[in-house]
């Protein structure tokens, strides 16, 4: 998805913009560009490609010396990538210019009213038709910021836009609705970015603006006001990411990084919200609906993709551990839902970005309907963790790989700790072997992440495959849909994940000594029932690659490759079971040459509905 970026202080913006671009890349786009106010002018650059074929393009510009710019890498919506597609746009006298996050529904007739006044456009985007508006206001005398809250009351869609004027230097626009935007907020200096990753490593404090908020920002000074012109109330929230967690480091990518902080992550999920001893789970975040939360008769759980796998596991910790009758919806389904919603039902959002569009857009719907909302976010103070009645936060620091993985080992640790929350018994001696067990996840990933050669090699086996099929039983059921997801995503190897009863009543047909099979078959009440399918997969020829129990003596009869892991408690193997998959998923993608933390046509943060 498309990425903006802005700065004014007392630096020069340019390195600023590009290192926030770059550390924009991960969410996915295909052409990149600036504008910086330089020598009482504002000059545009933009590029087709990545931001290094832009930083090539401006190496030979060493007038860009400003103090105030903005920068935006696109993902094409509308108009084929192109350097003229590419943003920022400006009006027709090359006054305003704009960058943009988002979809202006009613942009054809804009441009066509715009167009029959004398407007003359460069780009087919949707975009362009702002600073154009914007430029017509203005002829009617009104100064910019009336100018520009015109237009966006004649504008319809979602949209967060930066802005600058070339008549006046000292101010950056910023403006959102339904996209999300934050405020860096410096000494002498201030920064905007569609995402707070960008501003990691330069400032901690962060205002999120409101939808139908506007900001000006000057070098020392940030004036928020509604459509109203109405000032309005910001908070400074305190970013806790730092500079080591968004790098690389040693790790070629992020994405095995991120499935190396897995140890960490589980620890920073648990820290203080668990009383191993006591028996007992604690969540401030819940607190202040604890009462509203004794009454819940049924929970309803909104989420998308590997979110949404993480939901389904959630499905099955709520209803054995808290006894909550549960069910998980697409976010983007959920909104075609017309059933009666009885009093006592809770929504949870699961979301990594907490700005996902399809989920904000189910978390509303619940909250129309006048039920309680909670999140389990990862980004503090994005979009889905303000707007959510009370929430929980993973703490895992910032996910940069397109494809999540540390984001869902972290939320199996806070459903598990919702769960137990939730339950009769937090505090009873009945949850103590779940808490335990809880607490010695990170040595038990530990021990698989120090075998991932073993996968590597496996990896280098199945690689040129053109099919995997995943399949788990009850906890293990979501397990082998990420498996899939992940394989598919980052190899592009075509892969389905089924409840591995499901198979006989049609998955079984493809089964062929070419179309591989990973089992999640650790021991426990299920593995029997597993058992049984993989011999049908085997009496058809179908290679099998299991996850099993160490110990497990049965499966080496049945499957052809094995990898092992520690033995845990059912409710807790997810997060074992899922992290060889999430390697595997990985060496595959490298091995068959792909970047996998840019996967093609995939945004880590889908804000686009
Ligand atoms: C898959 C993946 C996506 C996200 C989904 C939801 O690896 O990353 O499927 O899980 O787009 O994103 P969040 O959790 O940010 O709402």
């Amino acid at each position: 998805m498309c990425g903006i970026v802005g700065y004014i202080g007392k630096e020069k913006s340019l390195p600023i913009l590009i290192s926030g671009l770059k550390a924009l890349e991960y969410r996915g786009y295909d052409s990149a560009g600036i504008a910086i106010f330089s020598n009482d002018k504002i000059e545009i650059k933009k590029s087709v490609g990545q931001v290094k074929i832009l930083e090539k393009v401006l190496k030979d510009d060493i007038d860009l010396v400003g103090h105030l710019g903005i920068g935006h890498t696109r993902w094409a919506t509308h108009g084929i990538p192109n350097e003229k597609n590419a943003h920022p746009h400006n009006d027709c006298a090359k006054r305003i210019f704009v960058v943009h996050n988002g979809i202006i529904e009613n942009y054809k007739e804009i441009k066509e009213y715009l167009q029959n006044h004398g407007h003359n456009f460069l780009s087919d985007t949707d975009t362009e038709v702002v600073p154009h508006l914007i430029e017509d206001f203005l002829k009617d005398k009104k100064d910019f910021h009336t100018a520009l809250l015109d237009t966006l009351k004649m504008i319809k869609g979602a949209y967060a836009f930066a802005i600058i004027d070339s008549k006046n230097s000292d101010t950056l626009y910023a403006v959102k609705l339904s996209s999300p935007l934050v405020i860096g907020v410096g000494k002498h200096e201030n920064f905007l970015a569609s995402d707070p990753s960008a501003l990691v490593g330069k400032t901690k404090n962060v205002i999120y603006l409101k939808d139908g908020e506007i900001a000006e920002i000057t070098k020392d000074n940030i004036n928020i006001t509604n459509l109203e012109k109405q000032k309005t109330h910001s908070e400074i929230v305190r970013l806790e990411w730092d500079l080591e967690q968004a790098q690389k480091g040693n790790y070629p990518h992020f994405m095995l990084k991120e499935i190396f902080e897995g140890p960490e992550i589980v620890l920073s999920a648990l820290r203080g919200r668990l009383k191993g001893k006591e028996n007992f789970v604690k969540l401030g975040g819940l607190e202040q609906v604890a009462e509203k939360l004794k009454e819940t008769k049924r929970l309803i759980i909104l989420a998308c993709g590997t979110s949404y796998y993480a939901g389904l596991v959630g499905e099955y910790l709520f209803e054995e551990i808290a006894k909550i009758p549960t069910e998980v919806h697409f976010a983007s389904e959920f909104r075609y839902r017309e059933e009666p919603f009885e009093k006592g039902t809770v929504a949870i959002a699961i979301s990594q970005s907490g700005e996902t569009a399809d989920t904000l857009a189910a978390i509303r719907k619940a909250k129309e309907h006048e039920l309680l909302t909670l999140g389990i976010v990862n980004t503090v103070g994005s979009t889905i963790a303000r707007e959510t009645d009370a929430g929980v936060y993973n703490h895992a620091g910032p996910e940069v790989g397109v494809a999540s993985t540390k984001a869902f080992i972290s939320q199996l640790i806070i459903l598990t700790l919702v769960a137990v929350y939730l339950s009769k018994s937090n505090g009873h001696s009945k949850n103590h072997a779940l808490l335990q067990e809880l607490e010695k996840i990170p040595k038990k990933i530990k021990t698989i992440l120090d075998r991932s050669s073993e996968l590597e090699k496996l990896a280098e086996k199945y690689k040129n495959c053109d099919n995997f099929l995943f399949l788990g039983r009850r906890y293990n059921y979501p397990v082998a849909l990420e498996g899939a997801l992940k394989l598919k995503e980052i190899s592009y190897i075509h892969a389905e994940g089924y409840g591995a009863g499901e198979m006989k009543h049609g998955p079984i047909a493809m089964i062929s000594e070419n179309f591989p099979t990973a089992a999640i078959v650790p021991q426990n009440s299920v593995s029997e029932k597993m058992f049984s399918n993989l011999e049908e997969i085997k009496a058809r020829k179908g290679p099998i690659f299991a996850i099993a129990t160490e110990g497990d003596k049965r499966i080496v009869s049945l499957a052809n490759d094995i990898f092992f892991i520690p033995k845990t408690i059912e409710p807790l193997e997810p997060l074992l079971t899922v992290v060889p998959l999430q390697l595997f998923a990985y060496y595959v993608g490298t091995k068959r040459g792909f970047d996998v933390d840019k996967p093609r046509n995939l945004a880590k943060s889908v804000t686009v509905e």
